[in-house]
């Protein structure tokens, strides 16, 4: 097991569709358990494949830092098959250094998916959880939260971090908050 590095905006991995498992084998395994400690060393709620430069559809999640582990999810070809409603949230993400915003997503989700151990489950999902679960499906599909603002927003950001990637300044503060 390892922490695996976190690729940042603007790397182009991030916009990669991820491949679906076919096999669950050891080499799957073996990576969605370094993503689970590179998860919680980060610190983030969830972290999706190829956050760590691997294009393959997987996530993991945790909102329950007080208790590791307790209601850790890894799931394996995510998909959300229902969706119901509206929310706004304000969301970070580990590879979208020093921002976040608001972002609409809906309220409520299922969503299907594999485990390590090869069962099929579902969770029925609303407030943080539903969140999480669009916002690393997401990953999986190429998109970032702020592909899901408005153009002006994104352009500000976009013109604020090449200015401190010129002077250096990105490892910085980061805003305070969930990043998933
Ligand atoms: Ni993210």
């Amino acid at each position: 097991m390892a922490l695996l590095k976190i690729r940042t905006y603007p790397d182009p991995v991030l916009k990669e569709t991820a491949r679906e498992v076919s096999d669950i084998d050891g080499r799957i395994n073996g990576l969605v358990e370094s993503m689970v400690q590179t998860m919680y060393s980060a610190p983030g709620i969830g972290l999706a494949a190829p956050q760590v430069g691997e294009s393959r559809r997987l996530v993991v999640i945790d909102t329950d830092h007080q208790n590791p582990g307790k209601h850790l999810l890894k799931l394996i070809n995510p998909q959300i098959i229902e969706r119901e409603g509206s929310i706004v949230w304000e969301e970070g993400c580990l590879s979208v250094v020093d921002y976040n915003a608001e972002v609409k997503r809906s309220a409520k989700v299922l969503a299907r998916a594999f485990t390590p151990e090869q069962k099929e489950i579902e969770i029925e999902a609303d407030g943080l959880l539903a969140v999480v679960l669009q916002h690393e499906i997401d990953h999986l599909d190429g998109k970032l939260f702020i592909d899901r603002i408005s153009r002006i927003k994104r352009e500000l950001y976009r013109r604020k971090l090449q200015k401190a990637l010129k002077e250096g300044k990105t490892d910085g503060e980061r805003p305070s908050g969930a990043r998933l």
